[in-house]
């Protein structure tokens, strides 16, 4: 079965790739900027198509081309750089949606699986929330990231395009890139990890919750396969692990003592990621049965230096 992952050397496409491969998929890449190093160790195992995910005929061409039959979609401008270039945005985040969709509607692609965010909710939302809550995002990553969610909704019912989608809190680990608001959850472990110093943003007492990457790439395998009679619906929210900004300090300290770690607020950021909610999991627990397995600061933490210190070339 020959798999699509757009933004496929991303941070999530990237490690999803990996995983695909290790299992014996045929997996084509799509991406705009191709980072070849973070994919080095299966890029001959792969097809690498370089496009833009806002060009309707690029899209069409990549799925129709390699008779897709299952898409990850990845392929996003994330919330800092939206905010910078909403339009930009806009044509990426929800065009690029749009393309994808229409694609596997037009070429009987069997699964689309979407990635959304925290980001969709907005600044009135409490601390936790439902899997079902409102969403009134007032950021363009946001609103295009809500505006995937439901049009990928409108082809699972009006065409039946097999949609369906997981909601991520920050994601952590090794070799995330920049762009987005949480950035500094990553860089905080990576930086020490490879023997450089790191200032971050936030205060140390602003919380926001974290998802370790393989997680987060096992939920997307897991859900892309869930039988369909177990879903109750088309999207499904990621919980994470709340940490605030000190105590992963501390945990890199635990493991590096020698980490060069300091702080730098800036305000503005600070203030969107303290609004950060954590949301809950509990449909995808009860669905299709999913459980987090790096469910602790220390366990990630472990993980994520353990990682880069085997890999250092691939994130120096
Ligand atoms: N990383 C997180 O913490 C997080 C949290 C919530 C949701 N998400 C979502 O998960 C997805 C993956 O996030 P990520 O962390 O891997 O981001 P990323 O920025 O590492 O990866 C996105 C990839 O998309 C590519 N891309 C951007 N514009 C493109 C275009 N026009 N055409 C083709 N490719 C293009 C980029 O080059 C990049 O490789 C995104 O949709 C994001 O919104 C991520």
């Amino acid at each position: 079965m020959t798999i699509l992952i757009t933004g496929g050397t991303g941070f999530l496409g990237a490690n999803l790739a990996k995983k695909l491969v290790a299992e014996d998929n045929q997996v084509v890449l799509f991406e705009l900027n191709p980072n070849f190093r973070i994919v080095s160790e299966i890029i001959d195992k792969v097809e690498m198509v370089r496009g833009d995910i806002a060009n309707w005929a690029e899209v069409l061409n990549v799925v129709k081309n390699y008779k897709i039959k299952t898409i990850f979609h990845t392929a996003a401008l994330l919330s800092d750089n939206a905010e910078r270039f909403p339009q930009r945005a806009y044509e990426i985040n929800a065009n690029g949606t749009y393309h994808v969709l229409e694609a596997a509607r037009l070429f009987d692609v069997e699964t689309v699986v979407f990635t959304s965010t925290n980001g969709t909710y907005g600044d009135h939302i409490g601390p936790t929330v439902s899997n079902d809550a409102p969403q009134f995002p007032r950021i363009i990553y946001g609103a295009t990231k809500v505006a995937g969610e439901r049009l990928g909704e409108y082809y699972y019912y009006r065409f039946g395009v097999n949609f369906r989608g997981l909601r991520f809190p920050p994601v952590i680990g090794p070799g995330r890139g920049p762009g987005g608001v949480s950035t500094y959850t990553t860089l905080t472990v990576q930086y020490p990890a490879l023997g450089l110093p790191y200032e971050i943003y936030v205060a140390p007492e602003t919380k926001a919750p974290v998802q370790y990457v393989e997680d987060a790439v096992n939920a997307l395998k897991m859900l892309s396969e869930a039988p369909e009679e177990k879903l109750t619906r088309r999207m499904y929210s990621m919980s994470g692990v709340a940490c605030c900004a000190a105590d992963l300090v501390a945990e890199v300290k635990r493991l590096i003592p020698e980490a060069e770690l300091t702080f730098k607020v800036n305000e503005q950021i600070d203030a969107i990621v303290k609004k950060i909610p954590m949301m809950e999991d509990i449909m995808a627990q009860q669905d299709w049965g999913w459980q987090q397995q790096y469910n602790s600061l220390p366990v990630i933490v472990e993980r994520f230096v353990e990682t880069v210190r085997k890999n250092r070339e691939l994130y120096i």
